[in-house]
């Protein structure tokens, strides 16, 4: 059945960080503008809505995030024209045509950008658009999002995702000092997402009261986790060793319930072909060394963006040292780009992708992405950005592709939230069908190839 799109609207909104972003609504009806089931004269409109992320510690190879740079507004980073792109220019080109699928409405899109990285009319302009048809092509079809997805990518849209919750913050999300951006706990040896969820929950909330203790600030960072300044030797092995005492004070045994993940985003502390560390200047291998230490002194089951974008040799060097025992993690260095990803699998380079929306631009092309990873024994993490809204989209987009993960934030804060809440209601509806992914979503082995 075709899908009219008959009216799309966009406007300015502000994300989680109070920096605008765009939203968009399609309204639809089906091609004899009658719902499917009607008979009667009643023409009845679907409608999709959906706002994009922002993120702060990019990729150099993203695509553009249209700023209008008008220092007046918003310290520059006002979206009226990605707005005016929407309407001026996509607007025209969909409103009236029919679409029996979200992958032809992507390809007008990308028809009319027609530059490699979304640079005509921005991806905060074209991904709005994509994610709101798709769920307004959803509702038409009187499914879940997620489900639409799972039919469009071949899985079965039933794996409850295993979170990846960072509930310490450092990098460009917080203010405090530590180079690595993100200590993520990955709660994986239970049997619902709900009970993860609660066990994720419950640490965070221990965390808070082991960094009372020590005198540390218990403020939360741009995604919900602390963001404490840890004085003195080796700061990161400290972050490391609270968040192991929250997990046994919350009555978990770390290593087999609970694990620990790390996002370094080693971009943002790479100069001059260096790692600033820890008041040290460290080469690839002896940061390559530095991981290897802590996965034999820590449970750690994910490490991502170890490396720079750009030092694939550094990156080659861990995959060779650590690629059999951790989960490696590319977001700043694939960017949900095909392009990038294969030169990863031909390199052999890392084993695992994160996956954000923004980073490509529209729905059809993070599957495909995510279809190639699926192929080539790859993970894929379903991701939110720094920068996020109420949109629950990739809590849809990780069941509907039976991808396994989802790293979406803290216990804290309700952009966070809202994910987690989404996937409770999504476990519900599945009811007995529903599965956690576990730590079968960590054992490459075990992941069934497309
Ligand atoms: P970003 O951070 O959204 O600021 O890029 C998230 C991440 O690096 O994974
Ligand atoms: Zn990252």
């Amino acid at each position: 059945m075709k899908l009219t799109i008959n009216k799309v609207l966009a406007r300015e909104v502000l994300d989680s960080r109070g920096f605008p972003t765009v939203e968009v609504e399609v309204f639809a009806s089906t091609s004899s503008g009658k719902t499917p089931d009607s008979s009667a004269d009643s023409i009845h409109e679907f409608r999709g809505q959906a706002i994009v992320p922002s993120g702060a510690s990019t990729g150099e190879g993203e695509a553009l995030e249209l700023r209008d740079q008008d220092k007046a507004r918003y310290l520059g980073k006002g979206v009226l024209k990605a707005v005016e792109n929407v309407r001026t220019k996509i607007a025209p080109s969909i409103v009236g045509r029919s679409f029996n699928s979200f992958a032809a409405l992507d390809e007008v899109l990308l028809d009319l950008d027609g530059t490699e990285n979304k640079t005509e009319l921005g991806a905060n302009a074209i991904l709005p658009v994509s994610m709101a048809f798709a769920r307004a092509l959803a509702n038409s079809q009187a499914k879940p999002l997620y489900q639409l997805i799972a039919e469009t990518f071949g899985s079965q849209g039933q794996t409850l995702p295993v979170p990846l919750m960072n509930i310490l913050n450092g990098g460009k999300h917080a203010d405090n000092g530590l180079a690595i951006q993100e200590f993520m706990i990955v709660p994986v040896g239970f049997k619902k997402f709900s009970e993860s969820l609660r066990a994720g929950a419950e640490v965070f909330h221990h965390l808070k009261k082991v960094l009372n203790e020590r005198g540390l600030a218990t403020g939360v960072g741009d995604e919900g986790g602390f963001a404490p300044h840890f004085s003195g030797e080796k700061p990161h092995e400290q972050a490391m060793q609270s968040i192991l005492t929250a997990i046994k004070l919350a009555g978990y045994q770390a290593g087999r319930d609970i694990y620990l993940a790390l996002d370094c985003a080693a971009s943002e502390f790479y100069q001059g072909e260096a790692y600033q560390f820890e008041g040290k200047r460290l080469n690839s291998s002896e940061m390559v060394q530095l991981y290897s230490q802590w996965v034999e002194t820590y449970p750690i089951i994910s490490i991502e963006d170890g490396l720079a974008e750009h030092d694939w040799k550094g990156w080659a060097q861990a995959t060779t040292a650590l690629g059999g025992k951790c989960q490696l993690v590319g977001d700043d260095l694939f960017v949900t780009n095909p392009k990038f990803l294969k030169k990863g699998i031909e390199q052999k380079t890392a084993n695992s992708i994160l996956i954000k929306l923004n980073q490509i631009g529209t729905l059809s092309e993070t599957l495909s992405t995510m279809k190639l990873a699926k192929q080539n024994n790859y993970a894929s993490i379903a991701s939110h950005r720094s920068g996020e809204s109420e949109d629950t989209f990739i809590a849809e987009l990780a069941v509907g592709t039976d991808c396994g993960q989802i790293k979406t934030g803290s216990a804290s804060r309700t952009d966070r939230i809202a994910k987690y809440n989404q996937l409770i209601r999504i476990q519900e509806a599945l009811g007995e069908n529903a599965r956690f992914a576990g730590m079968a979503a960590f054992k490459r082995e075990q992941r069934s190839v497309v």
